[in-house]
Parts: C-alpha cells; structure tokens; sequence
C-alpha cells in the first residue's frame, strides 16, 4: 500500500529579480519532475530513503509533517522515498516540487472530510485562497485548520481529496519556513498548476487570473496576483533546452547583491523598470505563438540582467554557445551560476553547444503537466478526528 504524487520543475522565462520590487515574471513548467511515494510503517520515527528522518536536514518534509500529518493526534509513522530527474539546487525548483508532490501524497493519505451542499461538497478542514485567514503560514505550529464546521459527513479520497491551490498555498508556506521567511509563491505555483505562470504586483488579466498570495516579511507584507497563461499557442514547436554551469551561488546572496547596487544608486532602478518592459513585452509574444519575438525578449532581459551584475563567465559562455542554433537565451533564476535556459527549434544542436562549452544541458517542451496524483484512487491511511459541535 502505498501512495504517490509528482510534480515538475520550473524555470524563469522572464523578470528574475525584477520581480522582487514588483515587475512581472513568468515560470514555466519543466517535463522533469519529482516523485515522492509515502507509506505507513508500523515503527515510532519516520523513514527517508530507508535511513530515520532527520527534520532539521529535511525542513521542507519537517514543516509538511506539522501541517498534514499530526503525530500527536495518532497519524501513523510514513516512509518516504524521493526519486525524479530535476537537479537540486540550481534554481529549477526542486525545493518547491518536492514541497508541492509531498503535500498532494499527503492530503491523499489522510482523504479530505466534506459537508454536502447544494453547491456540491463543502470542506471542513484545509488550506485555501478562499479562506481568509487560511492559517498555512501561521498554524504551522498548531496543525491544520479544522474549525470551518466540525463535522465529518463525507469522507473525499484520492484525486477528489486533492486540490492545486491547497498544495500550492502550502508549497509556498513550507518554502518560506525552509527560506527564512523569505519566498516568492512562483515556484510552488509553477509546481503545482504546471503550464505557464505569470506574477505580478496587479491583476493583469481577469480571465487568467489564479488567486493572490500574501506573505509577512521582516521588512512588510508582499502580495502577489498569480496568473495560468495556459500552454501557449504553437508551444509544441519549441524547446527549452537548460544548461546547467554546475556553479552554486545562493538566491539570498545575488537577491542582496540587486538590493545593495540599487540601494547605492536609485536611478538604477530604471534597470528593474526597462526588465519589467522587456517581459511585458516577451508576455504578448508568448500568448500570440511569436517565438522569436519570445526568444528576442529572452536576450535582451540576460543583457539587463549582466548589466545588474547577477550573471557570471560561466552562465554568459553557455548563453554565448547556444546563442547561434536558438531564438534567444538567458539566464534563469537568481543567477551568479546555477542555470541558462534557451529557447530553440533545434533542441539536439543547442543542447550539444552547451555540452561543449562547459555545461549539462536538459531538454524539455511547454505545456508540462503540474502536480498528479499518480496513484489517483487509492486509500487514505489515516483520518483525523473532527469533534463533532
Ligand atoms: O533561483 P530561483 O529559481 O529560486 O529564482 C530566484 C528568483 C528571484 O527573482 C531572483 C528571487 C525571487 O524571490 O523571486
């Protein structure tokens, strides 16, 4: 008996650190994915790969646990197993779709408790947009939300259990307890609907927008308005092609490194503006299926990007070596290492171009599944208690 969900990785087609003081950005779905697979096991401690789970190493898993899978109130000990082809740590958003897959097998494991209505089932217990003071980010020391009516009546498995806003809202949570209280909501979004994702600081358009996130920073409250761009139109005759440098550098440190140089100098910040302009303008290129309007926008955010001081020799050699067999390139994430990402009819020969030059290079499509459910009718294993009023 076992219970299993994936989800893919992401990267940034457009406004990276823009987006940090308000600009939109766009995340796109990767065909890499996560898969976690749970298990109950008559045993007092979690297992991870079959060694005892270790929270402090695993705080994404840890904080998942105190959300979905409250030892004190009888849930069985799990044994987790973790495979998938997304590189950790390289701005791909491994973090988030491990978040995201684990919180979806999760809710699975535990089924969701419903009340009937006209309207169709009505929850009694989770995490959603819908609810104000949905407490993903401040219970996670108190366990999940119960309180809505305090009845058990129906009793929802599998993929009726689940819901992509609840694993997004939670990735997003567990995210920004693993991050210092820091995360934007683009990966766990991008993670959990799939397709392509754009965020921005106000609703760009009514018929794709998602929800909103907010989040509490030592420094105030961010909100972002989350919109699905759907898979755009003519998206099955390109491909992204990722070139990893194999270079480490943390998102905190170049985020700060932005903040600093603007800090120093205001007038840069018509640098982050002009970002904002080159992917509003990548944005209409992508929903009319102009790739190489999309790819023209790609280059020009990396030379903003190299102008802002967050792109390295190893990430402008692998834009430099792919630049000629593709409609644009760029580099993705934070940057200072980590990964480009190009945009190319010719996935084979870009990919080749980065391998010579240094780098490791991934193929994937768009329009990439979010979170599944990959054994959609199975069983919970465990069901919390609701008091009845
Ligand atoms: O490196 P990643 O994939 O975590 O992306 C960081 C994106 C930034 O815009 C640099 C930071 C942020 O929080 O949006």
């Amino acid at each position: 008996m076992n219970i299993e969900a994936s989800a893919p990785g992401k990267c940034i087609l457009f406004g990276e650190h823009a987006v940090v003081f308000g600009q939109p950005a766009v995340a796109v779905a990767l065909e890499q994915r996560i898969h976690v697979s749970i298990q109950p096991i008559e045993a007092e401690e979690w297992t991870l790969e079959g060694n005892k789970f270790n929270p402090r190493k695993h705080p994404h898993l840890s904080t998942l646990r105190k959300l979905l899978w409250p030892t004190k109130d009888g849930a069985p000990a799990l044994s987790i197993e973790i495979h998938g082809n997304i590189p950790r740590a390289s701005g791909l958003g491994s973090s988030a779709a491990l978040s995201v897959a684990a919180s979806a097998a999760l809710r699975a494991a535990r089924g969701r408790w419903v009340i009937e209505s006209e309207q169709g089932p009505v929850w009694t217990e989770g995490y959603s947009s819908e609810i104000e003071d949905t407490d993903a980010y401040t219970g996670l020391n108190s366990g999940i939300r119960t309180t809505m009516y305090h009845k058990k009546e129906l009793h929802l498995f599998g993929n009726d259990a689940l819901d992509l806003d609840e694993c997004s809202i939670i990735g997003h949570a567990v995210e920004a307890a693993a991050q210092g209280g820091r995360a934007s909501p683009m990966d766990a979004s991008t993670c959990a609907h799939g397709g392509v994702i754009l965020l921005s600081e106000q609703i760009e358009s009514d018929n794709e927008y998602l929800y909103q996130r907010q989040l509490d920073m030592d420094d105030g409250k961010r909100t972002w308005e989350l919109h699905e761009l759907g898979v755009p139109k003519g998206g099955e005759e390109v491909y992204l092609v990722i070139g990893n440098t194999g270079v480490h550098a943390p998102t905190a440190d170049q985020v700060a490194k932005v903040s600093k140089a603007i800090q120093d100098e205001p007038e840069r910040m018509k640098e982050i503006e002009t970002i904002g302009l080159i992917a509003r303008r990548g944005i209409e290129a992508l929903k009319n299926g102009d790739y190489e309007a999309v790819g023209r926008a790609m280059t020009e955010n990396h030379v903003m990007l190299r102008g802002l001081g967050v792109s390295c020799h190893e990430l402008d050699d692998l834009v430099r070596a792919a630049a000629p067999s593709s409609l644009g390139a760029k580099l993705t994430g934070a940057g200072g290492g980590g990964c480009m990402v190009a945009l190319t009819r010719n996935p084979d020969i870009t990919s080749e171009a980065i391998k010579t030059a240094g780098g490791k290079a991934l193929v994937s499509k768009f329009g990439n599944e979010g979170m599944r459910l990959e054994t959609p009718h199975c069983e919970p294993f465990w069901s919390p208690q609701i008091h009845p009023d």
